[in-house]
């Protein structure tokens, strides 16, 4: 087999065989195959697609291309969940406790951030003395005991997606839904879950900027994980601003603890319950969403849910008392306000450019290597729709220094745009599994 015969085929819109698309992740990983011509390929995959057949065939050769974790010693349905990344997305610190409580298992393994998008890990590092390096026999216990359990990657998953995704982000070819959906599937399924729940983000602050191409990538995922044996859930959401009104991990910590206690933003609030709602139907511990949200609200206001945070904290070292007491969180040295320079409605809060001024904060990194201010970031006062006065505080900033909070004020500050009215859009904008799409939950199309 020729890799220049391989490149040519998907130049020429060509379907590949699965022997074509195995021998291109077995030259990826063992370094027989350059990155020019790597690059080459990833191109025409990008301008010229790939089938369902395809793609299914690649996530699967990505996915066995490193260590896949077994998580068989767990009883019961393990669902995972995944979202495709945006500002103040802290959903795992209420979505994984409240499941939980409502008797799930929750096994998660998650990442650091990088760019505009925080990550869980930092989110939980940021509670002192909290630790994601869990051994495999820490991780089991936990789990088996209460149902609860948070390590970082440990193991060597997917290194096909890290070669890849390195070349892609430098030669133009992110924004390619074949390629995202591999991406991420690849990952899943070598995460070892049952059943994943996919948050799809659409809007500003995410990869899909329309409707269309986030249903598409949801599709793709559902279909992917059923050529794969995987039951999918793809449901995309609204990211036309921040999530909630943290950003910042010790922050973000403080939200989701309001938020488990019933006294959380309502966008972020409504987020939690609708991921739940497919995690608890996914693991079949309530036979719909209706019923999911009902055992999800209960388990909120009963108080379970809030502790099984704490016995989830305290399992992994940190201190359980930050839950009434949040002065035991870092905080941030300066604290800055974000003034409105006009009157007028919030029409718009740009997510890239918050996350961007996230960083400025020293609340989010750029390269991996850089340190985080647990205690830095924003508290927006002010969203989408509400009518703001000149001179009203639209932000609290939290950074070290001045330095950093004058920057992020000037970032944050060129992320609002302003009109007479606005339009809220809902959080759920779509939903897809294998039966098909619904845009309106008794519609389907
Ligand atoms: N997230 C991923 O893991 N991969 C992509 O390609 C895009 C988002």
């Amino acid at each position: 087999m020729n890799i220049v015969e391989i490149i040519e085929k998907k130049r020429d819109k060509k379907e590949l065989t699965e022997k074509e698309i195995r021998f291109f992740i077995s030259g990826v990983c063992g370094g027989s195959i350059p990155d020019y011509q790597i690059s080459a390929f990833l191109m025409a995959v990008c301008i010229n697609g790939m089938s369902d057949s395809e793609i299914a065939v690649l996530t699967d050769a990505m996915a066995k291309s490193g260590d896949s974790v077994d998580l068989s010693y767990i009883e019961g349905i393990k669902v995972d969940k995944h979202s495709s990344g945006g500002v103040g997305d802290k959903t795992t610190l209420v979505v994984a406790p409240m499941a939980a409580a409502c008797g799930l298992p929750v096994a998660k393994m998650s990442g650091r951030g990088l760019g505009f998008s925080g990550g869980t890990i930092d989110k939980l590092e940021s509670i002192p003395g909290f630790r994601t390096s869990l051994s495999e026999e820490e991780f089991i216990r936990f789990i088996k005991r209460d149902k609860i359990a948070l390590m970082g990657q440990t193991k060597n998953v997917a290194p096909a997606d890290k070669k890849l995704y390195a070349l892609r982000d430098v030669t133009g070819t992110v924004p390619s839904i074949p390629l995202i959906a591999a991406s991420i599937m690849s990952k899943k399924l070598a995460c070892g879950s049952d059943s994943i729940v996919l948050d799809v983000k659409c809007g500003s602050g995410a990869f899909m900027k329309s409707l269309d191409d986030a249903v598409l990538l949801a599709q793709k995922m559902v279909t992917i994980g059923e050529r794969n044996g995987r039951r999918v859930y793809g449901i995309v959401t609204n990211m036309d601003q921040p999530l909630g009104n943290a950003v910042g991990n010790a922050l973000e910590v403080k939200e989701a603890v309001e938020t488990l206690k019933g006294k959380g933003p309502k966008d972020f609030t409504e987020l939690c319950y609708i991921i739940g709602s497919y995690m608890l139907v996914a693991g079949e511990k309530a036979k719909d969403t209706d019923e999911a949200r009902k055992m999800l609200e209960a388990s909120v206001s009963d108080g379970s849910a809030l502790e099984k945070f704490r016995r989830f904290v305290e399992n992994q070292g940190g201190d359980p008392s930050i839950t009434e007491n949040y002065g035991l969180l870092p905080s941030a040295a300066v604290k800055k306000v974000l003034i409105s320079p006009c009157e007028g409605v919030i029409s718009y809060i740009d997510g890239e450019k918050t996350g961007a001024a996230a960083v400025s904060a020293k609340a989010g990194r750029l390269s991996k290597t850089d340190k985080i201010d647990f205690g830095s970031g924003f508290v927006l006062l002010a969203k989408i729709g509400d009518m703001v006065e000149k001179g009203q505080p639209l932000a609290e900033i939290y950074a070290p220094d001045e330095k950093s909070a004058e920057e992020a004020e000037k970032r944050l500050s060129e992320a609002y745009s302003f009109s007479e009215a606005a339009e809220v859009k809902p959080m759920l904008l779509a939903y897809t599994d294998k039966e098909g799409i619904y845009f309106d939950k008794n519609k389907r199309c």
